[in-house]
């Protein structure tokens, strides 16, 4: 390259996520951020109820965002106190049905974790599958299928900074994550649970490609591959995250019957109104199990 010509813009991106992360901490006056919450569609009114009553960041103006256009999505992002911790909330996250590619939907996460976020709490609407989940309700994830056919980590090769793409998945979403949040659910306070379920349910998510809805065929074949709940974000997340060795919890809240498990069809308005109405219960959970993990 002849000299004084501008370098081009990189391609590593993970390269990027530490730019994003450098100008993250600049505008929220934090350098460090100890724990990502993710919020899913229709949850953005957890944010307020975790404490954000400041200035959003408008993540789409950091480096390397794509646009987020998802549902009940919008990019914002506030840096709370809860407890003992400094998290980072972020309402809004890139699907890969937006169109966007699987680097760009893994970007906001990369760029948390690159922030110091070294616990990660994904929520999520989904469908329920299993006919014993009831709406409303959260399910920890405990375990997933990722029918997308695509994985976060396509392109990165091993021994390049960002590590080695194969990453194991087992026991990917923490154990000793659960067991904190199932032990917070139970706590009084942590918010209304339907009569007769357990405090915490636990259940397999299946991430399918969307934005259409399933076919009750389709759900009928993921509950015989061991499915319980079906949505269109998480798996994804998870692998991203678990690349860059953060512990991982997901939160699905149930905003529906999947295709055919209910006798009604799958509404995108209804999915964002359940979601929504569940927020303080989530809040109040996120909040419980946050406050427990000590200094
Ligand atoms: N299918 C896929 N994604 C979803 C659903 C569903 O039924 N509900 C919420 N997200």
């Amino acid at each position: 390259m002849p000299r004084g010509e501008p370098r081009p813009p990189s391609s590593d991106p993970f390269e990027h996520s530490h730019l994003a992360a450098r100008e993250l901490a600049r505008r929220t006056g934090s350098d460090h951020h100890d724990v990502v919450v993710v919020l899913g569609s229709g949850l953005s009114g957890a944010a307020r109820l975790l404490g954000a009553d400041g200035p959003t960041l408008d993540l789409s103006t950091l480096p390397g965002f794509p646009r987020f256009t998802g549902l009940g999505h919008r990019a914002a992002a506030w840096s709370l106190p809860i407890g003992p911790r400094r998290v980072l909330v972020t309402a809004g996250r890139a699907h890969l049905y937006e169109g966007v590619t699987e680097h760009q939907s893994a970007h906001a996460l990369r760029t948390a974790i690159a922030g110091g976020c070294h616990t990660v709490v994904l929520t999520c609407a989904a469908g329920a599958i299993r006919p014993d989940l009831a709406l409303g309700s959260i399910v920890a994830i405990s375990d997933h299928l990722n029918l997308t056919g695509r994985s976060p980590l396509t392109g990165v090769h091993p021994g390049e900074r960002a590590g080695t793409p194969f990453v194991d998945l087992v026991d990917a979403w923490s154990p000793r994550l659960r067991a904190l949040a199932g032990a917070a659910a139970a706590r009084p306070g942590a918010g209304g649970r339907p009569e007769g379920q357990a405090p915490l349910p636990e259940g397999v998510y299946a991430q399918l490609p969307g934005p259409h809805f399933e076919t009750p065929a389709e759900i009928r074949m993921l509950r015989t591959l061991g499915a319980d709940l079906v949505g269109m974000s998480a798996a994804t997340e998870a692998i991203a995250a678990r690349h860059l060795g953060a512990e991982v919890l997901g939160l699905a809240v149930v905003t529906n019957a999947a295709a055919g498990v209910g006798p009604g069809h799958v509404s995108s308005d209804q999915i964002v109104d359940v979601a929504a109405e569940s927020a303080p219960t989530l809040a109040a959970l996120v909040r419980a199990l946050l406050e427990s993990l000590g200094d």
